[in-house]
């Protein structure tokens, strides 16, 4: 088949993620051939620097050699087996290597096979908890508002965007919300008004709790926001305060996103509960892990016969394919030095990001953390005006930069860079401009 049948065949056929389809019929899908370090190679070989590192998960660049040959040498090992009552060295060894540079006092680890699912696994592992350690009070979940935590539906059930959740409402349980602090345009004193806000939250709440789920400091699909550790801090201690489970959702951030191996790191807490997923195998298989601290733990351990156990289980947990290329990423950032490199490059671009996006007439406020970079765009700066939604700016931004050979995957009108860790300024460079380029052009600035 040529090229034009094969994408013919895929807007027949096929669903894609989180799409209006029928915009495939005027705006068909890329077929991509091949990848390497940063970029995708479309059926012409055309070069597409992809700056959201495939929807995040690609931490070191694709067709890294190193983690190709893991995974090749292990499909010819063991390929799959059953969990239950099995294990294999690939998922020992990687855990052994895991609890190393998790926070402190995560100590079991259960395997899964993608954020959403690992999501769902918290939230049980957390009611349960709550259930076996004479809590029967505790029985809400509360969650950060613009929260994401995956599209399953426990997951919609603790985010809060009503773009994802909005029709399947009757479907979910009730969540309650706790404000987020916005520094970017409410200012630093946002900080403590919304600690003040959680302390009342809790008062009021804090009784009938079983856990709060967040996304540490990053909050990404919701416009990739930036709060402060000192919120993420004072939450861990409100949670500890009044027995509440906290949920650490390091599937974005997790595995140096943010600068530090973890996010929960910069606020220097150890959740109760924390997931990873995503960049975990460098977006070479879909794999998640829980992991918990032994006082949660011990709650499920217990004679057969008292009923206590985790009865959960997915068909592809451990899989030591997925193990085999974790163990690899893991090996890699660490023997590499990776993240004090990619600190680096992250001044450098922070300042370059600023100096030649921000201050373009559409840009609102610029923001960072790690390699992250995001902007708003507005219609007017000035007052903050949005631009129509009609208008799909971000959406046009993508299109333009595209056709110059860069994948940016605006989420509504904020544009952001996530790359991998191991990018080169050159590239950097060459995807600034395009930007650049794309939003003058589409903003008519
Ligand atoms: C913070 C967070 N949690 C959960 C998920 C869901 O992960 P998955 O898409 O693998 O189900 C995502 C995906 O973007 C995420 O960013």
């Amino acid at each position: 088949m040529n090229a034009n049948s094969l994408i013919d065949f895929d807007v027949k056929h096929i669903w894609h993620p989180a799409s209006q389809m029928k915009d495939y019929e005027t705006f068909p899908p890329l077929l991509i051939k091949r990848a390497k370090g940063s970029y995708l190679y479309d059926e012409n070989d055309r070069p597409i620097l992809d700056i959201v590192s495939s929807w995040w998960c690609n931490l070191l660049g694709h067709c890294h050699e190193e983690i190709s040959a893991a995974l090749s040498a292990q499909s010819r090992k063991l390929e799959h087996v059953i969990f239950a009552n099995f294990t294999h060295e690939e998922v020992i060894d990687y855990t052994r290597m895991l609890m190393e540079v998790v926070p402190n006092g995560l100590t079991h680890f259960n395997y899964a096979d993608n954020g959403s699912s690992s999501v769902e696994m918290a939230l049980k592992i957390a009611f349960q908890y709550q259930m076996q350690s004479g809590h029967q009070n505790k029985m809400r979940f509360a969650c950060l508002e613009n929260s994401y935590h995956g599209e399953t539906i426990g997951a919609l059930a603790v985010g809060s965007m009503d773009l994802y959740s909005r029709i399947y409402k009757p479907m979910l349980m009730e969540t309650l919300r706790l404000k987020v602090p916005d520094v970017y345009y409410k200012g630093e004193s946002d900080v403590e008004k919304c600690i003040i806000y959680a302390r009342e939250f809790f008062q009021k709440y804090g009784e009938s709790l079983c856990a709060l789920i967040v996304e540490p400091l990053l909050q990404g699909a919701g416009g990739m926001k930036i709060y402060p550790p000192e919120f993420l801090k004072a939450l861990s201690e409100l949670c500890h305060e009044y027995g509440v489970l906290l949920i650490a959702d390091e599937i974005a951030t997790g595995f140096g996103r943010t600068g530090k191996f973890f996010a929960c790191n910069h606020a220097m807490i150890t959740p109760d509960i924390m997931c990873l997923s995503k960049a975990i195998t460098g977006g070479y298989m879909p794999m998640s892990v829980v992991c918990t601290t032994d006082r949660v733990y011990d709650v499920f351990l217990a004679d057969y016969k008292e009923g206590r156990a985790f009865m959960h289980s997915h068909t592809y947990a451990a899989n030591p394919l997925g193990v085999a290329c974790a163990k690899a990423v893991l090996t890699i950032l660490k023997r590499d030095d990776i993240l004090k490199k990619a600190h680096k490059t992250a001044s450098w671009l922070q300042e370059e990001f600023s100096r030649r996006l921000g201050s373009l007439d559409n840009v609102g406020s610029t923001r960072h953390i790690g390699l992250i970079n995001a902007l708003d765009l507005y219609d007017d700066k000035s007052t903050l005006k949005p631009f129509l939604s009609d208008r799909r700016v971000g959406f046009e931004i993508y299109k333009e930069a595209l056709k110059e050979g860069l994948l940016l995957r605006p989420i509504g009108d904020t544009l952001y860079f996530n790359p991998p860790l191991n990018i080169s300024r050159e590239e950097l460079t060459c995807a600034l401009e395009i930007a650049e380029h794309a939003i003058k052009h589409v903003c008519g600035a």
